[in-house]
């Protein structure tokens, strides 16, 4: 049993079998099925979810367990009660906590407190779950190993797990964001380490346009995460220049798909016509958050299908 709060819970390895995984319970939907039958999977939202929320809930019907949905306000980690003793209850009803929070220190103390594993649906810190899904999307385009990805925009979470599991990949990634929003130094260096052992890079940049030159794969997130709305005016001056338009899409490869973790502010980090591009693949992207979140909890329960 594992706890998946980081993409790097995963070795180079163990992310390629999770990712394979993923590929063959979306090509067949009979795998992994009943496989955990009697298992009880706590899905814990501090903040809103659309695709999360729904997918990683079909996800575990799937498996034959039962999804138990739980809301911060009923909770009240750290409020209510301290986290360590929300985690020590719930580990005697649950198998498998998943938990959405606002800070990646809950998930760190609810897996220290709890038996069961603990799974990041999204913190401050890291989205896991969202980079299994959008590595998924890339393999469908082509091998990841040697891949570019430009992510453009805010350095946040959502990037920082695609710099992760990219740099475990073997894939580039150029980051571009500017000054002040930086992705996070210490998941940089990390990023840049395990890239550099397994054959890829990791490079951040201020300058969006040299970032997505002859990219493979353009990726964008909301320059206002959940959490954040009071810096949103702010926010949208200083990240402006960043915006993913059409002509600069038109700068990455010609085959290049464009990628988004939705939901995604039109007119702010993109525009509608690359969302509604024919190499758009933001709704494979969605999609695949179901399959890869089978794949991970059947992983984290220790069931390698
Ligand atoms: N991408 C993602 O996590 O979407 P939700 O916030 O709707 O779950
Ligand atoms: N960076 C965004 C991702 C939403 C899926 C946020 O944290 O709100």
């Amino acid at each position: 049993m594992s706890d998946f709060l980081s993409v790097t819970d995963l070795s180079a390895d163990e992310l390629a079998a999770v990712l394979d995984a993923a590929r063959r319970l979306k090509a067949d939907s009979s795998l992994g099925a009943g496989a955990l039958a009697g298992k009880r999977v706590g899905l814990f939202f501090e903040k809103p979810s659309n695709r999360t929320r729904v997918s990683c809930e079909v996800a575990t019907v799937d498996t034959g367990a039962h999804p138990v949905v739980l809301k911060g306000d009923e909770i009240g980690l750290g409020k209510r009660e301290p986290v360590a003793d929300v985690a020590r209850t719930l580990d005697r009803y649950l198998d498998v906590l998943a938990a959405r929070v606002f800070r990646h220190e809950h998930l760190e103390e609810m897996a220290q407190h709890a038996a069961a594993p603990v799974i990041n649906l999204l913190s401050d810190l890291e989205h896991p779950c969202q980079a299994m899904a959008d590595l998924q999307t890339i393999a469908e385009h082509r091998a990841l190993p040697g891949t570019t990805v430009a992510y453009l925009g805010d350095g946040n979470n959502v990037c920082h797990s695609l710099m992760l599991a990219g740099a475990l990949a073997g894939m580039h990634l150029r980051v571009a964001a500017p000054p002040g929003f930086e992705p996070d130094a210490a998941v940089t260096a990390r990023a840049v380490a395990l890239a550099a052992a397994g054959g890829g890079s990791t490079t951040v940049t201020t300058d969006a346009d040299a970032a997505v030159a002859g990219a493979d794969v353009v990726y964008t997130d909301v320059w206002t995460s959940m959490g954040q709305e009071a810096e949103a005016a702010e926010r949208k001056q200083r990240l402006a220049g960043y915006q993913l338009d059409a002509a600069r899409f038109g700068r990455a490869a010609s085959d290049a798909i464009f990628l988004h973790c939705l939901p995604a502010h039109r007119g702010e980090e993109v525009t509608p016509d690359v969302i509604e591009h024919e190499r758009s693949r933001v709704f494979d992207q969605a999609e695949n958050r179901m399959h890869s979140f089978k794949a991970v909890l059947l992983w984290t329960m220790g069931n390698r299908p």
